[in-house]
């Protein structure tokens, strides 16, 4: 049966590498029984610029009756004057919440060829397979009150607010708790609780649900500034790291470099069974080399390795396009950020050479 993906590049480099993804989606049509059809429509920066708004209704609601969005990056330094509102990052929370993909999937994986690209040592990354689950939908990234005031005495105040509740932070870990089942068994939950009220009541809910629903899994706590600290000394202490909104922004960028670099970390934010996952790099719009062609695709083509997985119905071409890419970096491609000099195309060259061998 025909499905369907909405495809947004956004914004920098994110038309870039979301064209390498049209080329990977193209062949497996072509080639391998893929069924899929593909929309595309303007999204952040590049739609306020066009229409006014960074997520305009008919795409909202568009995303909301597909299969699948795929998304690249949005946001870039001409828009960061914009209101809040209007802000390209903005329309992205607004897509979060509208498909309530509360559950954000991480995976920091350091593939054996890219062992030396990191700038931690090989024997520290190689081998590495964690899973972050990100909480995407709640916490300070969308607590109210929030805002910037004027003072009496001339200054100004600026302040957001973290919150919780309990069905937010169950429905998350229980996520990291059933995808855990399947990997190593172990989940590390990272917070603040020894400082946050928010942090306290995660850390109370979660061990809750362990051993309400889950005492066959193996469920530590860990403060999220130690959980920064041991991402860097010993990785792979790590299967399964839970935690929320902004602790996982921050810890899953820290993770990418232990794969060789952030153009190397795909995501997958999910919701309830059967409603479309919303699949992104964890990467930016990267302004500093937009247009110059040298973007990694691959945390880009790996989301719609994980599209292919979580949203489409077809593990086996997911498998399939994995191997690909294991393929070509086996085989020496490289883009600037690994190291190496190929082109943004020349990788995507590259991955669909190794899925037609
Ligand atoms: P960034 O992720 O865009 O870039 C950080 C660094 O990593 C830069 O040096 C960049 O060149 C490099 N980099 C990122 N992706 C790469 C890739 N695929 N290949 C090679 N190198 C890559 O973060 P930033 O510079 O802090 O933010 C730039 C803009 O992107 C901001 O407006 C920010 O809000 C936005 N942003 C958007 C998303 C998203 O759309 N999901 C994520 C993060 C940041
Ligand atoms: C990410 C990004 C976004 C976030 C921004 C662009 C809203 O950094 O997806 O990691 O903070 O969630
Ligand atoms: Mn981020």
């Amino acid at each position: 049966m025909t499905k369907k993906l909405l495809l947004l590049p956004g914004d920098g480099i994110g038309p870039e590498v979301t064209a390498q993804v049209s080329r990977v989606v193209s062949w497996l049509n072509d080639n391998a029984g893929l069924d899929l059809q593909v929309e595309t429509r303007d999204f952040g920066g590049t739609a306020y610029d066009k229409f006014g708004s960074p997520l305009p209704d008919e795409t909202r609601d568009l995303a909301l009756s597909c299969d699948a969005v795929l998304m690249g990056a949005v946001g870039g330094p001409q828009w960061a004057k914009n209101r809040r509102a209007l802000r390209p990052e903005a329309g992205l929370l607004g897509l979060r919440k509208a498909m309530d993909v509360y559950a954000n999937l991480r995976p920091a994986l350091c593939f054996d060829a890219l062992a030396d690209a990191s700038t931690l040592r090989r024997d520290v990354v190689a081998g590495l397979d964690i899973m972050i689950v990100r909480e995407l939908t709640g916490g300070v990234y969308f607590g109210e009150p929030r805002g910037i005031d004027d003072l009496p005495d001339g200054q100004r105040r600026g302040y957001d607010t973290q919150v919780y509740t309990t069905s937010e932070i169950e429905r998350v870990c229980r996520v990291a708790f059933l995808l855990a089942r399947g990997r190593k068994n172990k989940v590390i939950s990272a917070e603040k609780s020894n400082v946050m009220e928010s942090g306290v009541l995660w850390r109370e809910v979660v061990t809750a649900l362990q051993q309400r629903e889950f005492p066959d899994v193996e469920l530590e706590h860990m403060l999220a500034d130690n959980a920064a600290m041991q991402l860097v000394k010993n990785p792979k202490q790590f299967d399964v790291l839970v935690t929320d909104n902004l602790f996982g922004d921050i810890l899953s960028d820290e993770a990418s470099m232990c794969t060789g670099s952030l153009g190397m970390l795909p995501s997958a934010a999910i919701g309830e069974a059967g409603k479309p996952g919303l699949y992104e790099p964890i990467h930016g719009s990267a302004p500093d080399i937009a247009g110059k062609g040298w973007a990694n695709p691959l945390a880009a083509i790996l989301s719609f390795e994980m599209a292919l997985r979580w949203s489409l119905d077809r593990a086996d071409l997911a498998d399939r396009l994995f191997a690909a890419v294991k393929t070509a970096l086996d085989s020496g491609a490289r883009t600037r950020d690994l190291g190496g000099s190929l082109s943004t195309t020349e990788m995507g060259d590259a991955v669909l050479k190794a899925l037609a061998a």
